[in-house]
């Protein structure tokens, strides 16, 4: 639907759309993060709404102000954003996670700030794994229909892991962008090809977030009609 050069063929539909990256406490004064700036989940969500849907934005961590228009959950760790990821989505026609999850967290969380002892080495941290929100979401789709769009970052490989990835995670389309210098992580350009489950392949050439938040909201739009 244009009117006016107004695309509102999102309008009566309800996203959702994961960003930023979650921080994993080890005690209250560190964590373990990763770099995302959260600008691609932020695009994809003022794109949403400007597209005339409901957008709820799961930010983590992401230093960016809350886009107009758009229903925001600020959370910090995986095990947050994966609370308010499967509350939001109950009702959505489509879920983008866009957000860097951390595989790993502290096994322990420490209550009082770790101190250094002199002459001691300090103890290792263990980790433990993260539970999967995409695949999860995936796997038990809340709603008939529901489309699910994954992202991956990948340096080697792009094509091949990007593949196995949308197989394993079981999600309708997955984002892959190739993390180089002049693009990804903190950039306000990305590349990246949109990989459907459908076999199908997009390539976005170069260029600012929105437009690949536009590419992916024709994909998702297309396979909801
Ligand atoms: N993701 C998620 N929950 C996790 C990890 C990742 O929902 N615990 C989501 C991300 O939001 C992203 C997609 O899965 O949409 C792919 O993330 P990525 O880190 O590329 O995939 P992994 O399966 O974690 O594979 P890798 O070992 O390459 O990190
Ligand atoms: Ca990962």
């Amino acid at each position: 639907l244009r009117r006016g050069g107004l695309t509102t063929d999102l309008a009566g539909r309800h996203v959702v759309v994961s960003a930023g990256g979650t921080r994993e406490p080890l005690d209250p004064v560190r964590f373990l993060g990763n770099r995302s700036s959260g600008k691609q989940g932020y695009a994809l969500a003022a794109t949403a709404a400007a597209r005339g849907a409901r957008v709820t934005l799961v930010s983590a961590n992401a230093e960016l102000p809350d886009p107009a228009g758009v229903d925001v959950v600020h959370v910090s760790t995986a095990l947050q954003l994966r609370e308010a990821a499967l509350k939001a989505v109950a009702d959505a026609d489509a879920v983008v996670m866009a957000a860097a999850v951390a595989d790993f967290r502290p096994a322990e969380y420490v209550t009082g700030k770790i101190k250094k002892v002199d002459g001691v080495d300090p103890a290792p941290v263990a980790l433990v794994r993260n539970p999967d929100i995409l695949a999860e979401i995936s796997a038990d789709r809340a709603r008939p229909g529901q489309l699910v769009v994954g992202f991956a970052a990948e340096t080697d490989d792009v094509l091949a892991n990007g593949r196995a990835k949308l197989a394993r995670k079981g999600c309708d389309l997955l984002v892959v962008n190739e993390v180089g210098e002049r693009k990804g992580f903190g950039s306000d350009l990305n590349e990246a090809v949109v990989l459907g489950a459908d076999g199908t392949e997009t390539a976005v050439p170069v260029g600012p977030k929105e437009a690949l938040a536009d590419v992916v909201w024709d994909l998702v739009a297309a396979r909801l009609a």
